[in-house]
């Protein structure tokens, strides 16, 4: 159902990508569910990357959420990491280089580079999309337009949902 294509135009599968995300959102009434599936369509879709997931916001630490990858650290304290700083800033942060970002949070030492994307509900941050990469300098402002599109399609849903 969710075909996976790596081949071909860029543009063109982050736009599949972000159809299927779409789809898989339309119909759905369960945060968690929702956000697991999207971490794993994410994983999937996209090349090199070691870890996709989300954290969400409460209070004034980034909580783990659903994810596809190595167990990571439960609990990011307010404006720390690469999460934090996306949280504070209130947009996306592209670390090319995890490793001379300061105040990285290390989970898994094979993470060279990092993309977080801050995802709001009713106007304040709900949680980031967070992936990560082996390979230095791997996001690209393509995968940036397009991964905040799968953001705003979940902000949609989160509008609709009653959790
Ligand atoms: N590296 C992140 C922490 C989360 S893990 O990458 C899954 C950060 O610096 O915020």
């Amino acid at each position: 159902m969710f075909t996976v294509k790596k081949e071909g135009d860029p543009r063109a599968n982050l736009a599949l990508m972000t159809e299927m995300a779409a789809a898989m959102l339309e119909g759905e009434g369960d945060i968690i569910a929702a956000l697991a599936n999207i971490s794993a369509l994410v994983k999937a879709n996209l090349e090199d990357i070691n870890w996709a997931g989300f954290y969400i916001l409460k209070g004034k630490d980034l909580i783990l959420g659903p994810f596809q990858g190595l167990p990571a650290c439960s609990r990011i304290g307010e404006g720390r990491g690469v999460c934090g700083r996306a949280v504070q800033e209130g947009r996306p942060v592209i670390a090319g280089n995890v490793h001379e970002f300061p105040g990285h949070i290390a989970c898994d030492s094979a993470s060279a580079s990092e993309m977080v994307i801050p995802l709001f509900r009713k106007g304040a941050v709900y949680g980031v999309l967070d992936l990560d990469s082996p390979r230095l300098n791997r996001f690209s402002a393509l995968e940036e337009e397009y991964l905040t599109r799968v953001c705003r399609l979940i902000e949609d849903f989160l509008e609709q949902v009653n959790e």
